[in-house]
């Protein structure tokens, strides 16, 4: 199920800034015909061609609205995510957990449900969500945050089962730090730039892949999956016990 970018209808989410503003600008160099940029404050939106739909994704009003503004979109890319840097026993309380949980699952999870008949409507076309390498493991200093793309992630492929029949590609994006704001906190770590992502993820698309990976970290934390509390888990054990001493 390879779907065109030239001439497909594309809505971004969370478009104003980061991933989101590179999704928007590669989509129409590459010859979208039109690229909706969804953001929560269209003033942010400055890429020449876009347009702007005001969208928060945790607002079901800004949902509809948005599913009735873009009724002729074939392709949706849910991008916009939230990450408060916190982990799951050692937050002071649920603030930030429900934070991501709402931003990046239940808010995925209502675009999903909200253009899923708009995009059968438009032939099938494809659905793409923005997931993280920390769909497949939990990094403690952050672990809400990896339980809410864990939870994106079975959401994605659910969808995929739900939506085949309609010819819907559900894809899923994969990467480790991206240099964008929330990457920010990572300083030590090594990051991905935001246009090798995008770039992966529209060649992906363009492929019919269902899953795209973006680096070498997320290439070999997926193949490590099997043996993950011997591969992955030792290094964040010994990081997180470095780091909170006693
Ligand atoms: N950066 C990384 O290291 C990394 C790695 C793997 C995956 N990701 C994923 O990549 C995606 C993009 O992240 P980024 O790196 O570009 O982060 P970012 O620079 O922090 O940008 C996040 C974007 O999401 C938008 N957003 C947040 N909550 C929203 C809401 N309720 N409704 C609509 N838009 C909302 C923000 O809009 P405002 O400007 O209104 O806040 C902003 O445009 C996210 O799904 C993230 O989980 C990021």
């Amino acid at each position: 199920m390879a779907v065109r970018i030239a001439g497909a209808r594309v809505l971004v989410t969370g478009a104003g800034r980061g991933l989101g503003r590179v999704f928007t600008e590669s989509l129409l160099t590459r010859g979208a015909a039109v690229v909706y940029a969804g953001t929560r404050d269209p003033a942010q939106v400055v890429s020449p061609g876009a347009v702007p739909v005001r969208l928060d994704i945790t607002s079901a009003a800004d949902v509809a609205a948005a599913a009735a503004r873009c009724a002729d979109a074939d392709v949706l890319i849910n991008n916009a995510g939230v990450m408060r840097f916190a982990p799951v026993l050692a937050a002071p309380d649920l603030q930030s957990a429900r934070e991501e949980m709402e931003t990046n699952y239940f808010g995925t999870l209502r675009m999903c449900r909200a253009f899923a008949p708009v995009l059968a409507a438009n032939g099938g076309g494809a659905l793409v969500n923005v997931l993280s390498i920390v769909s497949w493991f939990a990094n403690p200093q952050n672990s809400s945050y990896c339980a809410s793309k864990s939870a994106e992630w079975a959401l994605t492929n659910a969808a995929r089962v739900e939506l085949r029949r309609q010819g819907t590609l559900v894809t899923g994006v994969f990467a480790g730090v991206i240099d964008t704001q929330m990457g920010a906190a990572f300083a030590d770590l090594p990051k991905t730039s935001p246009q090798l992502v995008v770039d992966q993820a529209l060649d992906g698309i363009e492929a019919g892949a269902e899953e795209v990976l973006c680096d070498d970290r997320t290439r070999s934390v997926k193949a490590a999956l099997p043996d993950d509390l011997t591969l992955i888990y030792p290094a964040h054990q010994a990081r997180w016990d470095a780091l909170h001493p006693g």
